[in-house]
């Protein structure tokens, strides 16, 4: 059944109108809601970078950590030509450890709805790989691709899906993305996905609320955006970031809290907020191997190994298409 608004929005388009649609849709809702992939506006993106290298945020460093050492694992597994399509444009770090360790790749094809993250990814990594024939796709990877063909043919294709990102959709809009890796991947084709581990909920609440605040903000761009973008008047003295660990869930639940009651106007409508109303803005769920697995096996796939951290934080997994 289809919520008319899912958090992470599986959407078939996410132009500025999207934007308004959403939000205005969202704050209707009860409770209000609004989609976590409207963090990313530059401020946000560059918040996120900061967040990265925040010492409680193990995320990023440790799947950096086992890609690093587990790069000839993948390769030999993917084997030779390879065409890599990611899901988000990965201009970074992670994306090149992996093209580098794999062995004759064919063509990279970032997926990413924003022209200007796309055409920084392929800057970058044109000089640093100079052989890989690079095709943008400027799309929304929720919904169904139409891959470009690589001039010289590919032995098959292998999905890239890192950073725990399928974390923020919900377990729906999680099962119909691997279903649509499964059809993105073709027949011999492989997908690697980061996803973070079920794990001390005392570990993973200090990742969502670092010290030095930068999550905090992070989340709270959420309302300067609206405001800039959508002509909103959100004070951002009078509303906090939360998020907590639900444990039956296995998901981190990051609110903004009103502090006071109180009316905002957003793009001439008013919105009214009580004292202590949470609205909800993002999802990073948490699994177990077990329960990823068989979550993937509902969508046709096959775990066909998994490499995790010494600590057993995070992992980076290998998919393959299942029997049948
Ligand atoms: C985008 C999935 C990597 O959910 O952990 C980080 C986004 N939100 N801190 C996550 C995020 C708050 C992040 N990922």
């Amino acid at each position: 059944m289809a919520t008319p608004m899912p958090l992470s929005g599986l959407q078939p388009a996410d132009p500025a109108s999207m934007f308004a649609a959403d939000v205005a849709g969202g704050l209707a809702h009860r409770p209000k809601r609004i989609p976590s992939k409207y963090f990313y506006d530059a401020r946000g993106s560059a918040l996120f970078e900061d967040i990265c290298a925040q010492p409680e945020y193990y995320l990023t460093r440790t799947e950096l950590s086992i890609l690093a050492r587990h790069a000839p694992d993948i390769a030999a597994r993917v084997g030779a030509r390879a065409m890599v399509v990611e899901y988000g444009s990965g201009s970074g770090l992670k994306t090149r450890r992996l093209l580098a360790a794999l062995e004759e790749p064919v063509a990279y094809v970032p997926v990413e709805i924003s022209p200007a993250a796309l055409e920084a990814t392929t800057a970058a990594l044109a000089e640093e790989f100079p052989s890989l024939e690079l095709l943008p796709l400027c799309a929304d990877f929720t919904t169904r691709l139409a891959l470009p063909e690589p001039s010289r043919p590919a032995a098959h294709r292998l999905v890239f899906f890192p950073g725990s990102t399928l974390g923020n959709f919900d377990l729906a809009d999680a099962a119909r993305l691997l279903a649509g890796m499964r059809a993105d991947m073709g027949t011999g084709g492989m997908a690697v996905v980061g996803i973070d581990l079920v794990k001390d909920p005392a570990l993973l609440e200090a990742a969502y609320n670092d010290a030095a605040g930068v999550t905090a903000a992070f989340t709270l761009n959420l309302l300067e955006r609206i405001n800039r973008e959508l002509e909103g008047n959100f004070d951002l003295r009078l509303f906090e970031h939360r998020a907590r660990y639900n444990p039956l869930a296995q998901r981190i639940e990051t609110h903004i809290v009103s502090l006071a009651d109180q009316l905002v106007r957003v793009a001439g409508t008013p919105v009214r907020f009580e004292e202590g109303e949470a609205m909800l803005v993002e999802y990073s769920y948490k699994y177990t191997l077990a329960g990823f697995s068989r979550m993937a096996a509902a969508a046709g796939l096959r775990l066909a190994e998994a490499f995790t951290d010494a600590d057993g934080r995070f992992a980076v997994v290998l998919l393959e298409r299942g029997q049948g």
